[in-house]
């Protein structure tokens, strides 16, 4: 089992209260079965439970997504984790900004605080163990180079199945990029890592992070929406197979090989049968709990990649402000 839950209280920033996780999300979409192909063939096990679909990575008991059906593809929610100790003072804090505790949706067994953020997503905070990293994600598991008079690479035959070994982040749509760093960082104590202007923005836990477990992209003023999750592959080998793989099931809208500038990760992202994106992501930067990341403002060509193909037309639309 891959070894990525920390222990409550031991990895922590001493004397400062913010979420320490993002736990798992939520999503609705409009058949569970287009969706149980997809991810299954994304590489994550995909289980039928209560809600819908329940979707895990390998070897990791952590439920990362939470599936239901609904009348078209929308986010629905998230759970963000706090430290044992941290959940009363997270209450009280929560309050203290004027934001208002409801009541769990209906069906949802939890004992967490749940609100609304500044456009109306489900948030829910509850204690739970540290699946945001303590150090920097291994890198390279699949990389490698052999001597001379020795052939290096798989046959297409002979290529191993690769699957993603965490989920590692968010982007959402957001009218305001501003409003939302604001919201994250005040009322969950999220720190801005980096951004582009008001167009794009990235956000890191306290407690030791990837450079983002969040990030926000403007949405040209529409309402929110997911723009796509991420998962960890450990090498850039990692994301090439997993995308041929995804080819070779008849997935084949993406867009990569490519590199990030914010964060640093190499990249390839799939398309989900909704428009929205699944990135296979290696290296991202890694955020120490006792380190003061110098947050900076970026010029725009620097927002998006430092190398790669063409983005997409549809890449930044957000089609669940199609509705
Ligand atoms: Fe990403």
């Amino acid at each position: 089992m891959t070894a990525i839950r920390g222990t409550i209280g031991v990895n922590k920033r001493p004397g400062e209260l913010g979420a320490h996780s993002l736990d798992m999300f939520r999503m609705a979409v409009p058949d569970l079965a287009v969706a149980q192909r997809f991810y299954t063939e994304f590489g994550l096990e995909v289980r039928e439970e209560a809600e819908g679909l329940g979707l895990y990575t390998t070897g990791n008991t952590h439920r990362w997504m939470g599936l239901s059906e609904g009348p078209a593809k929308q986010l629905t929610g998230f759970t963000f984790a706090v430290f044992e100790e941290d959940f009363e003072p997270m209450k009280r804090h929560i309050e203290a900004q004027g934001v208002t505790l409801i009541d769990p949706p209906r069906g949802i067994a939890s004992d967490g605080l749940w609100f609304r953020d500044n456009n109306g997503l489900l948030i829910e905070v509850k204690i739970a163990g540290k699946t945001s990293l303590d150090g920097k994600a291994a890198f390279g598991d699949r990389d490698f180079s052999v001597p001379a008079n020795t052939a290096g690479s798989w046959s297409r035959s002979s290529k191993p199945q690769v699957r993603p070994l965490r989920f590692a982040h968010l982007l959402l749509f957001t009218p305001s990029v501003p409003d939302s760093i604001a919201f994250y960082s005040r009322v969950l104590g999220l720190r801005l890592s980096d951004r582009t202007g008001d167009i794009i923005a990235f956000m890191h836990g306290i407690h030791g992070c990837d450079h983002h477990m969040i990030a926000f992209v403007t949405s040209g003023g529409k309402p929110a929406g997911l723009h796509h999750c991420s998962w960890d592959m450990g090498s850039v080998n990692g994301i090439g197979l997993a995308a041929q793989q995804m080819a070779d099931a008849g997935y084949t809208k993406g867009w990569g090989l490519g590199r990030h500038v914010l964060g640093s990760n190499y990249f390839h992202y799939m398309q989900d049968p909704w428009g929205s994106w699944s990135e296979y992501s290696a290296d991202i930067d890694y955020i120490a709990l006792d380190h003061d990341w110098p947050a900076k403002d970026h010029p725009e060509e620097d927002g998006i990649y430092v190398w790669g193909p063409d983005l997409p037309g549809d890449f930044l639309h957000n089609y669940e402000a199609d509705r």
